[in-house]
C-alpha cells in the first residue's frame, strides 16, 4: 500500500479502475492512490490478463469486487456493470487505463498495418471508453458530479514513429472525451485525459525503442519524466471534488516536456553526432531523416 500522506481528497467516494495488470500498470498506481485518498475502489481487466497478471491480488488488498470484463464487448460489459451494481453499489469515478496494439506487438510498420488488429487497437483503447460510459449510463452506474478520465499520450497531436497506430488511437480517445463532456456536464459529471510520460509498463515496454523514448523524454521535461505513482497523485486530484469544474481537457503530465522545444546540450549532443559518419550510420538517418541530411552538405 501506498506510504503517501493522505489528504483524504476521495473520503466516502467509490470508483472502479479498468485496467490494472501488475505494480508496473498505471491503473495499479492510480487504484492505490484513490485508496489512500479514502475511496472504496473496484478493479476491472480483461479475464486472461487477470489469469496471467496480479489484478485478482489487487483485489483482494483493497478487499473490493474485481470486475472481469472484456472493454470491447458491451455484453462483458453489460454483465459487469450489473455485478458492479449488485456486489460494490454506484460509482463516483471511472478510471480508463487500458490500451493495446497488436501492431506495435508484432512490430508491424505503419505501412503496412494489419486493418483488423488496426480496428482492435482503436476498438481497446479509444471507443471502449465510449463503450464502458455508455453502458454505464445505461445501468445508471455512475453519480451525479462523478469524473471520469483516461491515460493518453502526447502521440494524439505529434508524430512519435514508433508509437504507430496507438497515437491515431489516442487522438480518438481525446476525441471522445471532447464528444462525451457536454452531454456528460447536464449531470455535473467530468471527463478528461490525463497526457502521460513515457512510464516503465507492460505495455509501454512493447513498443519499439521504448526505452530510447523515455531516455529522450527525460532529458527533455524540465521535471524529468513523470512516474506511475506522480501520475496517480495527479489523477486523484481530478477524481475530487477540488477539480469540479475541470472538463474536456487533455491535461499534459509530464515534467514539462510538451511545452519543450530542446535544449542547449542535447543541440551540442547531435552537432557533435553529426560530425561522425559511423554515429549518422548507426542512428538509421538513411532509412528515416528529410533529403538534407542525406546529403553531405548537412555537415
Ligand atoms: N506506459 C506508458 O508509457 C504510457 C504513457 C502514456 C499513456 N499510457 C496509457 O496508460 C494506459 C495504461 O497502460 P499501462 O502503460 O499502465 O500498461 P498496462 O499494460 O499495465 O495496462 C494496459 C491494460 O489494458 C488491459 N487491456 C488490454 N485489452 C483489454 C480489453 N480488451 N479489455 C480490458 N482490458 C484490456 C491490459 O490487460 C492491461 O491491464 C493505457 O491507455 C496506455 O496507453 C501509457
Amino acid at each position: 500500500m501506498s506510504e503517501q500522506k493522505s489528504y483524504g481528497l476521495l473520503k466516502g467516494k467509490k470508483g472502479i479502475v479498468f485496467g490494472p495488470f501488475d505494480e508496473s500498470s498505471i491503473g495499479w498506481s492510480i487504484a492505490l492512490a484513490a485508496h489512500r485518498e479514502g475511496a472504496e475502489v473496484a478493479v476491472s481487466n480483461i479475464a486472461v490478463a487477470a489469469r496471467v497478471g496480479k489484478v485478482k491480488q489487487l483485489s483482494e488488498m483493497l478487499g473490493t469486487p474485481l470486475i472481469l470484463c472484456d472493454v470491447t464487448n458491451i455484453d462483458e460489459l453489460n454483465a459487469g456493470f450489473a455485478e458492479l451494481k449488485e456486489k460494490f453499489g454506484t460509482v463516483d469515478f471511472i478510471v480508463h487505463s487500458v490500451g493495446m496494439s497488436q501492431n506495435i506487438r508484432k512490430e508491424k510498420a505503419y505501412e503496412d498495418l494489419n486493418y483488423e488488429w488496426f480496428m482492435k487497437t482503436l476498438d481497446v483503447s479509444a471507443i471502449s471508453l465510449h463503450k464502458i460510459i455508455t453502458v454505464a449510463m445505461q445501468h445508471n452506474a455512475i453519480n451525479d458530479f462523478g469524473s471520469i478520465i483516461a491515460l493518453s499520450y502526447i502521440a494524439a497531436q505529434k508524430n512519435y514513429w514508433t508509437y504507430s497506430d496507438m497515437g491515431d488511437a489516442k487522438a480518438l480517445l481525446e476525441s471522445i472525451v471532447r464528444s462525451y463532456g457536454p452531454r456528460l456536464a447536464k449531470r455535473g459529471i467530468r471527463i478528461n485525459t490525463i497526457s502521460q510520460s513515457p512510464t516503465m509498463t507492460r505495455a509501454g515496454s512493447g513498443i519499439d525503442d521504448f526505452d530510447k523514448m523515455f531516455e529522450y523524454s527525460n532529458l527533455h521535461s524540465p521535471l524529468g519524466n513523470a512516474s506511475a505513482e506522480e501520475c496517480a497523485d495527479f489523477a486523484v486530484m481530478l477524481l475530487s471534488d477540488l477539480s469540479r469544474k475541470v472538463t474536456m481537457q487533455n491535461l499534459y503530465h509530464d515534467g514539462g516536456y510538451s511545452m519543450m522545444g530542446t535544449t542547449l546540450p542535447f543541440l551540442r549532443l547531435m552537432h557533435h553526432a553529426l560530425q561522425h559518419d559511423d554515429l549518422v550510420k548507426q542512428a538509421g538517418f538513411e532509412e528515416f531523416a528529410p533529403p538534407q541530411l542525406k546529403s553531405e552538405q548537412v555537415r
